[in-house]
C-alpha cells in the first residue's frame, strides 16, 4: 500500500478528517478532506460533527483556533514545531502594555497570534474578513495586531486610526515580494492579473490588481477571465490555483516564498499523526474560554 493509500485506510477506521492550509504540499492538499485559508478552515472545524480526529495540517495557531472552537474533537497537529514565527511576535505583556496607554481602545487581533493573546483582544479577524471586521466595531481607533502589513491595509481601508501592535510586526515569507520582481514580470506577461496577500508590504499592495486571503485569491481566479496570474503568496498556493483552473497559468510573483513551518507538514508525519495520535493541541480552559469568545465573535459575523 502506498502511503497516501495508508492514510485513507487510517482515516477511515479512526473516523479523522484532514483539514489542510492552501500552503501545504501538493501531496497532503491532494489527500485532505478540506483545503482553504484562515477562516474557511476556522469554520470547517468549528462545524464538524462526524469526526472524532481533526488532523490539521498547518501551523500552531490554526490547530489551537481549531481546538478552541471545537473542544470535543482531538485536533492533531502533524509536526509540533511547525510554528508561525509572527504568532511569536505578540505577547500577552505587550498586548497588556499597550492597553495601559489606550485603555479604551479595542484590541483587534489577526489569527496568527497564541491563544494566550486572543484571550487579551475584543475581537479575533483573519485577511479576509480584517476590514470588515474593524468596520463592525464602533471606535475610531484600533489597536491591531501583530502583522504590520494587514494593520496598513485595514487603515486605508476603513479610514480609521490603527494602532500597530507591536509596532514592526511580520511575516518573513511576505517579505520577500518585491515590486521590481513583480515589473519584470509584468514586462514579460503584461496580461497577467497581479494578486497580493495583505501580509506583503504596502508597496506590493499598491501595484496589485487583487488583494485578498488565500481562498479569496482563490475564488478570484476562478471568476476572472484572465488566463494569466502573478502569485504574490506562498507557493504552496500555486498546486491549489492551477488544480482549480486548468488552462489558467499561475506565476509566483517570487518562487522561493516558500513558508518553511508549514512545509514541516509531510505526507509521512501526517501518517505517524495519525496512527499515534499525536502531536495532540490542547489550550488551557480558562485562556480557551476568554479566545473562543474572540474567535466566535469573529465568526457570528459570517464575512
Ligand atoms: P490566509 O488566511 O489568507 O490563508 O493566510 C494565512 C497565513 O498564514 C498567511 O500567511
Ligand atoms: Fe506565518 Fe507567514 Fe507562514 Fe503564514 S506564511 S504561517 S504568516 S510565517
Amino acid at each position: 500500500m502506498t502511503l497516501t493509500e495508508e492514510i485513507i485506510k487510517l482515516k477511515r477506521e479512526k473516523n479523522a478528517i484532514v483539514l489542510a492550509h492552501n500552503y501545504q504540499r501538493p501531496e497532503i492538499q491532494d489527500i485532505a478532506d478540506y483545503v482553504g485559508d484562515s477562516i474557511g478552515l476556522s469554520i470547517k472545524a468549528m462545524e464538524e460533527k462526524e469526526a472524532e480526529i481533526i488532523v490539521f495540517s498547518a501551523v500552531d495557531f490554526m490547530a489551537e483556533s481549531a481546538t478552541i472552537l471545537n473542544p470535543d474533537k482531538k485536533v492533531l497537529l502533524p509536526t509540533l514545531g511547525a510554528r508561525c514565527p509572527m504568532a511569536q511576535m505578540l505577547t500577552v505583556d505587550e498586548i497588556k502594555r499597550w492597553k495601559v496607554h489606550y485603555p479604551l481602545v479595542p484590541v483587534v487581533l489577526y489569527v496568527n497570534t497564541l491563544a494566550s493573546a486572543k484571550a487579551y483582544c475584543d475581537i479575533c479577524c483573519t485577511s479576509a474578513n480584517a476590514v470588515e471586521v474593524v468596520n463592525s466595531l464602533d471606535a475610531e481607533t484600533v489597536l491591531f495586531g501583530p502583522d504590520h502589513n494587514l494593520a496598513e491595509y485595514v487603515s486605508r481601508k476603513t479610514g480609521k486610526t490603527i494602532i500597530p501592535i507591536p509596532e514592526r510586526g511580520f511575516c518573513p515569507t511576505h517579505l520577500l515580494f518585491q515590486p521590481e520582481d513583480v515589473q519584470v514580470l509584468k514586462m514579460k506577461h503584461p496580461d497577467a492579473v497581479v494578486m497580493v496577500h495583505p501580509e506583503c508590504s504596502l508597496e506590493m499592495q499598491d501595484i496589485a490588481d487583487f488583494i485578498g486571503s488565500t481562498s479569496q485569491m482563490c475564488k478570484y481566479a476562478r471568476s476572472n477571465k484572465a488566463k494569466r496570474f502573478i502569485v504574490a503568496t506562498e507557493r504552496g498556493i500555486i498546486h491549489h490555483l492551477e488544480k482549480e483552473n486548468p488552462g489558467k497559468q499561475f506565476i509566483p510573483a517570487y518562487k522561493d516564498a516558500v513558508c518553511p513551518n508549514m512545509k514541516l507538514n509531510t505526507l509521512e508525519r501526517l501518517y505517524r499523526a495519525l496512527k499515534e495520535e499525536k502531536y495532540l493541541i490542547t489550550v488551557p480552559e480558562p485562556v480557551a474560554k476568554r479566545a473562543r469568545k474572540a474567535l466566535e465573535k469573529m465568526v457570528e459575523l459570517r464575512i
